[in-house]
């Protein structure tokens, strides 16, 4: 087990991508046991709604547990974490459509935008586990606007199903833990594209 990340405290920020939330949890644990202080950061989407892939208390109980904190699900709670300097990089995963748009746009109204707004102000990184069924459609513009953006890095990523849903991407959420080391050392974790079946 490598502890390369002992001594680091990173946000996990959790947007509305409900059916990755399975993933999410083995990567939260992922993180803490390489040695990371966690803090929790939720959207109002994820951390308010029950869907089909679970109540939201359930995902609550178990990223907080995961943590050993209190989920920051207000703005309010979100804003100190950059007068504070509070996290030394934010994770956002799953990052949603909706979410990466709203960073492109520089609209800050949930406390995951708030989050990492108030992280960037510090010139430290935010680091992108995009999850949505329109990066290379829609969302295209500000997927390439985040790419070339600076402090902003982004899991490795893939479409993963280019014939049943050919504008979706998906991260390889295994790849969390060094794709935050190499953010913190200023580089984006290669092959940023990864192949449908690699
Ligand atoms: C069951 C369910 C699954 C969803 N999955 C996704 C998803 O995988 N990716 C995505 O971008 N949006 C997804 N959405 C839509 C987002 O939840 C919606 O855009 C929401 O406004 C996101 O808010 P947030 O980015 O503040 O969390 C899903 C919605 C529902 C109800």
């Amino acid at each position: 087990m490598m502890h390369d990340l002992v001594g680091l405290r990173i946000g996990l920020a959790v947007t509305g991508s409900h059916c990755t939330f399975e993933e999410i949890i083995p990567l939260a644990r992922d993180l803490t046991r390489r040695g990371a202080a966690l803090l929790p950061i939720a959207s109002d989407e994820a951390i308010g709604t029950d869907t089909r892939f679970g109540p939201a208390g359930h995902w609550r109980d178990e990223l907080e547990t995961i943590a050993g904190e209190a989920i920051v699900h207000t703005m309010v709670d979100a804003e100190p974490i950059g007068p504070g300097r509070m996290l030394d990089a934010v994770l956002i995963a799953p990052c949603t459509g909706n979410t990466m748009a709203k960073l492109a746009c520089g609209i800050t109204d949930t406390p995951v935008t708030m989050a990492a707004k108030a992280h960037l102000r510090n010139r430290r990184p935010v680091i992108l586990g995009i999850s949505t069924n329109d990066a290379l459609g829609l969302n295209a513009p500000n997927l390439g606007f985040l790419l070339a953006a600076q402090e902003v890095f982004f899991l490795p990523f893939r479409q993963d199903d280019p014939q049943g849903k050919p504008t979706s991407c998906v991260a390889e959420w295994e790849l969390a833990g060094d794709a935050v080391c190499a953010a913190l050392r200023g580089e984006q974790l290669q092959p940023m594209l990864l192949g449908p079946g690699e």
